[in-house]
């Protein structure tokens, strides 16, 4: 029987439709029935296993799961024995300490003999003890941002992304315990086979996402701007020029960064180029 890698995705929440996406970006098809626990991909050897966000770690500890897509705070929190391998550059946010609008606050020891709630407690207890401070936590498993609303704690530490969350219930954020994105984590000891289809995968999903981050620009200039325009870029390589139809002009094309591209588009424009175009890049192999 061929061997299949098992790979663990949240079976719903923040993470599911970005892992899918990127699983469909990388040319994998997976037939999904709705309320199914497990797909296979008719066009690659993996297996999806929708699971409980907070169950991967220890299913990819145990081989159950080979790998599984989660944010880097649940992996952070579960401390299993799994390797984070790759970050996925999506379902950013961090794990944050809020207290509710003005509560007076000095730095972390305003925290010290509070009551914290939280879904999160190992994050909290390692923040804790790395400021030497003393505090009650309170585990729970949802819905944390009432909890000072309805005099269970006095501080709350919980996942912030957009922020509307804490703003909705008065809170505001005092600190960051840890940034968070999605990742793969793996089983530390994968069989050759399985680590191939690793490999293979890997390779696909870096292809995505350096696509996702640069962009192929084209510009026209005038001949004689044609060298200060090609200082400005910070190209992959030398980026290519070639003639217009119009005598004396040039058309200029490289990838770039998307972030870059806009620290440097007065500069291009001050140079002389003209007419830019900025298309999105597909799949991208270095
Ligand atoms: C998280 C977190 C907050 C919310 C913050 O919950 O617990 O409730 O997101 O996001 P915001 O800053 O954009 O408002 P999530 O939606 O992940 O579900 P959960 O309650 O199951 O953790």
């Amino acid at each position: 029987m061929q061997t299949r890698l098992q790979v663990a995705v949240q079976k719903s929440g923040r993470l599911l439709e970005g892992s899918l996406r990127l699983l469909k970006e990388c040319g994998i098809r997976v037939d999904n029935g709705k309320d199914q626990l497990k797909a296979s991909a008719g066009n690659f050897p993996i297996d999806i296993l929708y699971l409980r966000n907070s169950d991967i770690p220890q299913y990819v500890e145990d081989g159950v799961a080979d790998i599984g897509i989660i944010g880097q705070n649940t992996a952070f929190e579960k401390q299993k024995n799994i390797g984070t391998i790759l970050p996925l550059g999506f379902s950013r946010c961090r794990l944050s300490i809020a207290v509710p609008k003005n509560t007076p606050y000095s730095g972390p020891r305003s925290l010290h003999g509070k009551r914290i709630a939280t879904s999160y407690p190992n994050s909290l207890r390692h923040f804790l003890a790395e400021h030497q401070l003393e505090a009650e936590i309170h585990e729970i498993s949802g819905s944390v941002e009432i909890a000072p609303n309805i005099g269970l704690a006095d501080a709350i530490c919980d996942l912030v992304s957009s922020g509307s969350t804490l703003f909705k219930n008065g809170l505001e954020e005092k600190e960051v315990i840890l940034k968070s994105e999605a990742c793969i984590v793996a089983h530390p000891q994968l069989s050759r086979q399985k680590q191939a289809i690793l490999d293979k995968l890997v390779f696909r999903i870096e292809a995505v996402l350096k696509a996702r981050n640069n962009k192929y620009i084209l510009m026209n200039a005038p001949e004689e701007k044609v060298k200060d325009i090609i200082r400005i870029l910070p190209g992959m390589k030398s980026p290519t020029v070639m003639p217009l139809a119009e005598e004396g002009w040039s058309s200029i094309h490289t990838v770039i960064e998307e972030s870059h591209f806009w620290d440097i588009i007065d500069q291009l424009r001050a140079a002389g180029a003209q007419g830019i175009l900025v298309v999105p890049i597909e799949k991208m192999i270095v």
